[in-house]
């Protein structure tokens, strides 16, 4: 039987992983949620000082920058809504590494209303098919020590704890270092 192709499997029972698009009325929406949530998101550093939805659309710029280098991948989450779909998340996959089949830093975030359904970890269970099929072999995510809600999802997503990386980030806001707890899921087999 002919495999499907990937791309129409990037749903799960309460959501989708769709292609992020540049486009002002995505940064307004992007913006909204920047607004309405607790700011601590992917690039959270940098977020402090976004004040308009432009600010979005110049981070959607270098974001464009990464992916076209391969560097890294971004994915809405979203949910159908009055025939359309609103952003209820995102989730990416950053510091690629195709010399050791790896992916060092998978992220993700949802909306303050929807948390607390599962939507989290089955985008990384989504995204994590889609790398192995890909041909990564290791993946690794970083939960900040008291982020109790992010190491649930790692866990849920069978990710495993390998250690904490003391003073791992430095946050020029706060002026203070982010001690991390890591995670790691294995291909099976080399995955070559
Ligand atoms: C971490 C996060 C992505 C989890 O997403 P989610 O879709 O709510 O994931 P889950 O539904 O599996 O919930 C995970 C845990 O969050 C906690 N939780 C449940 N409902 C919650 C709610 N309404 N609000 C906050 N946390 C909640 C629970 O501990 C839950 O684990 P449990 O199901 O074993 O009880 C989400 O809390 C978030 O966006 N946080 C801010 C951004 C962040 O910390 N990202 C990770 C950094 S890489």
């Amino acid at each position: 039987m002919q495999k499907k192709p990937f791309e129409k499997r990037l749903a799960g029972p309460n959501f989708e992983l769709h292609q992020p698009t540049t486009s002002i009325s995505r940064a307004t929406e992007l913006y909204d949620i920047l607004v309405r949530n607790d700011y601590f998101y992917p690039e959270r550093l940098s977020f402090k000082s976004f004040k308009s939805p432009e600010d979005c659309m110049i981070l959607f710029n270098k974001r464009l920058v990464e992916i076209r280098k391969g560097d890294s991948m971004y994915y809405d989450i979203v949910q159908e809504k009055d025939g359309g779909y609103v952003q209820v998340g995102e989730i990416y996959a950053k510091g690629i590494d195709r010399k050791n089949m790896a992916v060092n830093n998978i992220g993700y975030f949802v909306d303050i209303d929807k948390r607390g359904n599962g939507i989290a970890p089955g985008a990384v269970n989504l995204l994590t098919a889609k790398l192995f099929e890909m041909g990564f072999h290791r993946l690794c995510l970083y939960c900040e020590v008291s982020n109790h809600a992010s190491k649930k999802v790692a866990e849920k997503s069978q990710f495993e704890y390998e250690g904490t990386k003391r003073d791992f980030v430095y946050d020029p806001y706060a002026k203070k270092f982010w001690t991390v707890d890591m995670y790691a899921k294995l291909a099976k087999g080399n995955n070559l």
